[in-house]
This record gives structure tokens, sequence and C-alpha cells, in this order.
């Protein structure tokens, strides 16, 4: 289906996003190494994260699924079964990587493939290390695409110096450290999101930090546990960015992780102007709370370095409120950009020019002039989710309607997405006031 966007008014609402999707693979892989039934609260019923509950059902984990957003999984210890078929990461990066890292463990081989984006890729940065551990692992297009066939086996532990600052890798090795003999180690360049260590500590397994060090002793095992999923910051960022670009808006997202590794959002709209309140209220492995945020007109502002991991899937809203503010936003040390669901840098520069914003795209990033009036554009969202939910808020501000092709690939990560923008852009009275609650709010009703 296609998108059809109009201009809207400043938001003026209060709602919850879907589970954290991050989160909500690494609690489906946690529970099922673990020993006993563990139920997960909040999961993110998304295809990607659907691709990893039945890749653990095909590796022989029991799971029931009462509703769409709560899961039963019978953890086995970690003791898969070789899969009677391929298993289907469908588009998502982090269950092909983190499957990998347990994968590696096991004694049988498996084969694992993903859609046309999944296929393009790069993989080496988890079979390199997982080789060095042990595992046998060979992509099949070349020089490291997949589809791949991973023949596990005795690991052995190593002390991993990382190139890239990815979750993806650190918790592919740590996974498979679960299985090595020793003490399995990764370091980063820098700190990128930090769930798979915090909800390892939650589920009870032992992990040593040090800088950017992060340890774990092979044999350790997460015990059974039940876990909330937080609504996803990365989902949040879509009306964050709504309503930090429009003066007089007023927006508060509730029940969504706060892990400091992932609300690098919040920084940058402050530096741009906008008025952010984080609240805080629990913290059950991974900190929970309410972010509270008023619109202004926007300024530029730099985004690089160290700040990149913790926004890297922002920075398509992010380059969108880069349109929207005065002044010449730099985005760089985004190269990873290049490698997700699309070249995110050639997308982001494409669909901003055709709304008439200047943009440099440079290796690593972007140079964005912003200020001036969007205009309405047909934009294909090219596969990847984040740029058609980044490009129907640029919508909203646009002169002339948008139209977003291609947008099946937003059930990924965030279904129902195009219900709650039309329902948080419909026309209301002056000063009412919306409150949408996460069933509401889910694409499929809760039983
Ligand atoms: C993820 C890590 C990030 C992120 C992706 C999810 C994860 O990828 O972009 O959407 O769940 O570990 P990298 O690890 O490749 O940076």
């Amino acid at each position: 289906m296609d998108w059809k966007i109009k201009k809207a008014l400043p938001l003026n609402c209060e709602l919850e996003v879907p589970g954290d999707k991050s989160i909500s693979h690494r609690s489906v892989m946690l529970a099922a190494l673990s020993r006993g039934s563990c139920v997960i609260r909040g999961f993110l019923p998304g295809e990607d994260c659907l691709s990893t509950m039945e890749a653990m059902r095909s590796l022989g984990v029991a799971l029931e699924q009462p509703n769409p957003t709560t899961l039963i999984v019978y953890g086995n210890g970690g003791e898969f079964k070789k899969p009677n078929k391929d298993i289907d990461c469908g588009n998502s990066g982090t269950t092909m990587r983190l499957l990998s890292g347990l994968l590696a463990g096991q004694s049988f081989e498996s084969r694992l493939f993903g859609d046309a984006s999944l296929s393009k890729r790069p993989m080496k940065r988890v079979i390199d290390p997982l080789s060095k551990m042990g595992a046998r692992i060979v992509p099949e297009n070349s020089p490291d695409r997949p589809p791949l066939r991973v023949q596990g086996g005795p690991l052995k532990a190593i002390d991993y110096v990382s190139p890239v600052a990815s979750a993806q890798v650190k918790s592919a090795v740590l996974l498979a450290g679960l299985y090595a003999d020793g003490t399995t180690s990764v370091t980063e360049p820098t700190l990128s999101r930090d769930h798979t260590e915090r909800m390892l500590e939650y589920f009870g397994v032992r992990v040593e930090r040090e800088g950017l060090k992060v340890s774990v002793k092979g044999g350790s095992r997460p015990q059974p546990r039940d876990f909330r999923v937080p609504g996803d910051v990365s989902s949040a960022a879509f009306w964050l960015v709504a309503a930090a670009a429009s003066p007089g808006a007023h927006l508060r997202v509730n029940h969504v992780g706060m892990n400091p590794s992932r609300t690098g959002i919040l920084a940058v709209l402050t530096r741009m102007g906008a008025r952010v309140r984080e609240f805080e209220f629990q913290n059950e492995g991974e900190p929970i709370g309410t972010i509270d945020i008023e619109g202004a007109q926007l300024k530029a502002t730099r985004i690089e370095g160290k700040e990149i991991p913790n926004v890297i899937d922002e920075l398509p809203i992010l380059a969108v409120a880069a349109a929207l503010a005065n002044g010449v936003t730099v985005i760089a040390d985004a190269a990873e950009l290049r490698v997700k669901e699309t070249d995110r840098l050639a997308a982001i520069a494409h669909h901003l020019r055709e709304m008439g914003v200047p943009v440099v795209e440079f290796p690593d990033g972007l140079e964005i002039t912003g200020g001036a009036t969007l205009k309405g554009a047909k934009l294909d969202s090219l596969g990847d989710h984040r740029i058609a939910m980044a490009f129907a808020v640029a919508g909203l501000f646009a002169q002339g309607e948008t139209v977003i092709t291609g947008t099946d690939c937003v059930n990924t990560s965030y279904p129902g997405f195009y219900d709650i923008l039309q329902r948080v852009t419909a026309e209301r009275a002056v000063g009412e006031h919306l409150v949408l609650k996460l069933e509401e709010s889910a694409s499929e009703p809760l039983e």
C-alpha cells in the first residue's frame, strides 16, 4: 500500500510504541538458552523478530504466542537440534548475525538465508571472529554475502578486538562465547548498544565489563526469568522528530526504553533546540521511562564520532530533522549507514533532494542545508523500513502531497505505523490531547 501524506498541524498527544526490536530478538534467544520457561511480555510482533522466533522454533525450542506481544519460551539450555530446513532470516541482520554466534557452538551444520536486502549485507564481520573460535562459516555469495553455511563445533575462547562498533558483532561473539572453552572477550572501538550484556546479567550470567571490553565465561547459561520488553526508542524517534520540529507541538512517549546506549537522539534534539525531559521509572535489566518533548524551530548541529553508534538507526529521521532546522547540519563517521537495509546515505541524499533540500553526500556522511520549506514528492522506501517512516514524517512538513511507495517493509519493525500517523495527525479541536495506549496502537488486537 502507498502512503499519502499531507502537511499536518503540530502533534499534541501521548502514546506508547511497540516493543524494542533489538531487545525482542535477544529476549527469545536468551530464554531459549535457559533451562526452563520464560514469559516475555511486550515482544515486538514485527517480521524481524518473528524471523528470530521461527528460527528458534526450527532449532527445537518450544514456544507459545498466546497473543502477538506475549511469548512463552521453553528453553532447552541451548542444546539445539539440527533444523530440518534452511533458516529464513527474512530482512533481519540481527537474526542472521546473532544466530551465527549461537549456531557456531552447535554440533551440526545449518544454512541461513535472507531476502534480497539481507543477501547484500556484509557478514565478514561475524565470520572472522567466529572462525577464529573454531566454527566454519561459508558465505555462498562473494565476497562475504549470505546465504551462510554455519558448521558449528567445539569453540575456543578468543580475545577479539572488533574493527567496527557493532552490537551485532559483539553479541554474536559473546553468544558463541557461552559455548567456548574459557573466557571470551570483545573490545569495540566505541560503545555500541549494550542490550546483550545487560540482558545476560538480568538472566543471571556473569558479565565482566571494563571500558570498551566485555567478557563472558564459557559454559555459563541464562537462568529462566520472565522479562518485559520496553517500547522501542528507535520507533519513538519518528514521533519525537515530528514533534521536535514543530513549534507548539507537545508529545509524551510512555513506557519506552531509556538505555543510555540508545537515547542519543534526545541529546541531538536538545542541541537542535527542542525541549526534552526524560523520566526513568523502572529498571529490570533495561531502563524504562517516559520522554516528554516540546517542539521548536530547530537549529543545525553536528553528529559524528562516538555519538554515531548511539544514533545509528535514528540517522534517517535525524536527517529529516536537519532538513527542517535552520543552518547546515553535518553527519560524519557514519559509513556504516551504507550497509544497512539499503545504502541509507544515498537514500537520504536522494530523497531529501527530491523534496528540495540541498544535500552534499560524502563517503561517510552528509551535509544538509535546512530551513527552506520542503516540497511533497513521490518517494520509494527502497525496501528500508526506516527510510519509509522517516520520509513519511518529512511529508508532514511538506507543501503538497508526499507519497511513499513500497511500505510493506515497515512491518519488520513497526506494524501499524501508518495508522498511528493518521491518528496523531488527524485534525482535532484546539487544545485536545490524544492519548494512544499500545493496545490501541498495535496493528493486531491483543486477546
Ligand atoms: C542492532 C545493532 C545495530 C542496529 C540494528 C540492530 C542490534 O546494527 O543498526 O538495527 O540489535 O544489535 P550494528 O550492530 O550492525 O551496528
